[in-house]
């Protein structure tokens, strides 16, 4: 931290650390197995996430950095300067350092679950931009959510930074609760910049989850690893496959992991059972045309603004402001 230690501030707002285990072994009681995607991200989770987004076939982090990089001028413009800046999701802050370095903010406020990457991206932003106040915040930022006060963030107004099409982890009615607490968090007069994967050919989305080289399925069946790791599980991987397909009528990508042949698996002494085919849904990814994710920011009391997408129309980037 060094000279910028005024600068710079971390705060674990992560909340009881037993809500893993019950998330999962509720997940694992229902008819439609289910655990939180959120729980990807452990250290070896970000890992490949980071070379998921690397791949040939998944377009949406390139499509976004391209369209930040083209149309930063704009939507500096639109966003204002000096402004805090409140991230959710940031990730390794590839995107990031492109808006910080065009809107000059008076404070960044980067909200993750992965500790290490936080502390990692956000000292690392802390270092390149010495002007501004950065406090980093761990915390789970799906559910209710209260900033730390620092200086800066207070007065200011205020927007919310929320790229690489999170937003569709939510169902559309969780999007739309989510949607409405980060507009009071915005407050009135703040805005919020978010990255939203369009809706498009399925067999371009089935291969952005089903790359060849594997890494998606690793990045699934790390999720069960994990599980063995920090609880106890015995899950065996090689009984369970990655499959990700678009649902057409749900307009989503999900991803499942499928039990290959009858089996249990214990977890700190409860046992689950699995049938022969059964799986487990790990992921949602809600696709949105503009106009459907126009409608829902209108739902949750935000007004669409601006809306900036790529020639090839996979990707879209819109920014809500907060009437008063
Ligand atoms: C980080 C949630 C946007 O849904 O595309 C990538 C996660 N899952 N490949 C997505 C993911 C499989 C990603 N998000």
């Amino acid at each position: 931290m060094g000279r910028h230690a005024s600068r710079y501030s971390f705060h674990d707002l992560r909340r009881d650390p037993g809500s893993f285990l019950d998330d999962v072994a509720a997940g694992l009681a229902r008819s439609q197995k289910a655990i939180p995607a959120k729980y990807f991200y452990d250290r070896r989770g970000c890992e490949l996430f980071e070379a998921i987004c690397r791949l040939p076939e998944y377009y949406p982090t390139r499509t976004e950095i391209g369209l930040m990089r083209s149309r930063i001028g704009e939507i500096a413009q639109c966003l204002g300067r000096r402004c805090a800046v409140i991230e959710y999701g940031s990730g390794s802050g590839r995107k990031t350092r492109i808006l910080l370095e065009a809107l000059d903010p008076v404070a960044y406020v980067p909200v993750d679950i992965a500790r290490e990457q936080l502390e990692q991206s956000a000292g690392a932003i802390a270092r390149a931009f010495p002007r501004l106040t950065v406090a980093a915040v761990c915390a789970d930022y799906s559910r209710p959510l209260a900033l730390p006060r620092v200086d800066g963030i207070g007065a200011r107004r205020r927007v919310i930074y929320f790229p690489g099409s999170t937003i569709g982890n939510f169902t559309p009615s969780g999007a739309a609760v989510f949607l409405r607490g980060a507009r009071e968090l915005a407050g009135t007069g703040g805005g919020m910049l978010i990255g939203v994967d369009l809706r498009k050919d399925p067999a371009r989305l089935n291969a952005a989850y089903n790359d060849a080289r594997g890494v998606t399925a690793e990045f699934n069946l790390n999720l069960l690893a994990r599980i063995n790791r920090e609880l106890g599980a015995d899950f065996e991987l090689s009984a369970f496959r990655h499959h990700a397909f678009y649902n057409v009528r749900l307009g989503r990508v999900e991803m499942h992991l499928v039990s290959l042949r009858k089996q249990r698996v214990t977890i700190r002494s409860r046992v689950f059972r699995l049938r022969a085919g059964e799986t487990i849904h790990t992921e949602n990814s809600y696709k949105y045309s503009v106009a459907g994710f126009q409608a829902l920011a209108r739902r949750a009391g935000f007004k669409p603004a601006a809306c900036w997408t790529d020639p090839e129309q996979l990707f879209a980037i819109h920014y809500l402001t907060v009437p008063g």
